[in-house]
């Protein structure tokens, strides 16, 4: 019964595609409800009742990526553009560090002003002031040279979603980006030494359970420290517009199965579980993840970083979103740890 192969994937760790499929096909509430608690139970073992805060600086949202379903893609003509300078960057640490964080995350679009030189600057101006801190990239695919040297300047870990496991599906959303790059880059960013995070977005147009379990066994198989993964949200001014958001209870159970296939990966309650449901980021702690990510960008950028339509937070100070998700979090039967909260395979690989 479905009801076993939930027990052997607690046990085991791993379940075949065609009983992943057959898990997400059943609509008994009562096992989905099962599989969450079992999710719950393997982060306890492993991280406890932790939840780690990541400072988000969103430092540019200049991107010359086309990505379908993307806010910011280049095709978007009624975006806004931005670009933190460096100062500025620094300016949301110091007040980042004063609240408590000791990991900053900085994303970005692929915006190429920023090369490899500036980058490395920036990176060893954080880890000079801030040496108690870890920094996290998300900038997008670069070639291995710039990847070696922003870990050479001190940059810890590396968020690159693989978006979707699926090829097919992969390529009709990326005009401008292949499959196989994303993947090589993934590996590289793997074996240079950084900790890596990947992840997928769950309701995307013409997904099918086979790929959503792909999804999975990728994530298997390539083992990363990390795993962000969120509902497909549509925005207004992509040619996704007017596709059916992915739902909240698929995106639970999508974090439910990743903490249980890779159960020492940290896995963060995303802005947009939280865009799809008042209390979406709570639930998604109680089904497995671990990880909140508040916005540390100055506000006045906010709102011209929309990936999808409804982005939360837009106009909430950095200290109102810091202590909003602490009692959330606590109020959800968690604690907040303000450490820079590594991967227990990283802990154990170092
Ligand atoms: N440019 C970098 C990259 O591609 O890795 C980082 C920034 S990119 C905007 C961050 C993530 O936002 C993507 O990996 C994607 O999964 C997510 N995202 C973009 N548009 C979205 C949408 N409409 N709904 C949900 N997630 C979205
Ligand atoms: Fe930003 Fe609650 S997280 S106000």
């Amino acid at each position: 019964s479905t009801e076993q192969l939930l027990d052997r994937l607690y046990e085991e760790e791993s379940l075949e595609a065609q009983e992943i499929i057959a898990v997400l096909r059943n609509p008994d509430q009562n096992l989905k409800k099962r599989l969450h608690h079992l999710a719950h139970l393997k982060r306890m073992e492993r991280y406890g009742d932790r939840v780690f805060l990541r400072g988000l600086i969103e430092f540019s949202n200049i991107c010359k990526q086309n990505c379908l379903y993307c806010g910011i893609r280049s095709g978007n003509k009624t975006v806004r553009r931005y670009r933190l300078q460096p100062e500025q960057i620094l300016e949301c640490c110091r007040e980042g560090y004063e609240l408590g964080y000791r990991t900053f995350v900085l994303q970005s679009g692929e915006d190429d002003w920023y090369t490899t030189e500036k980058l490395a600057g920036l990176i060893t101006r954080i880890k000079t002031l801030y040496p108690d801190t870890a920094v996290t990239l998300s900038i997008g695919e670069r070639d291995d040279e710039t990847y070696a040297a922003l870990l050479a300047a001190g940059a810890d870990r590396y968020l690159l979603r693989h978006e979707t496991a699926s090829r097919k599906l992969y390529e009709a959303l990326h005009p401008t980006m292949t499959f196989d790059s994303r993947r090589n880059r993934l590996k590289a960013l793997k074996s240079l030494g950084y900790q890596v995070g990947a992840g997928f977005m769950v309701g995307l147009p013409g997904q099918t359970p086979g790929d959503l379990a792909e999804d999975l066994l990728y994530l298997k198989a390539l083992e990363p420290d990390m795993i962000g993964i969120g509902p497909f949200l549509p925005h207004q001014a992509t040619p996704l517009k007017d596709e059916p958001a992915g739902t909240v209870i698929n995106t639970l159970d999508m974090i439910a199965l990743a903490r249980l296939f890779v159960p020492n990966a940290l896995i963060p309650a995303t802005t947009a579980m939280g865009t799809a449901h008042p209390n979406g980021r709570e639930l998604a702690l109680q089904a497995g993840a671990n990880v909140v990510m508040p916005n540390l960008s100055p506000l006045n950028v906010r709102a011209q970083y929309t990936l999808y339509n409804n982005k939360i937070c837009l106009g909430d100070e950095s200290a109102q979103c810091r202590f909003c998700l602490e009692q959330r979090i606590e109020a959800a039967g968690f604690h907040v740890d303000m450490g820079r909260g590594d991967s227990l395979n990283y802990l154990s690989r170092t």
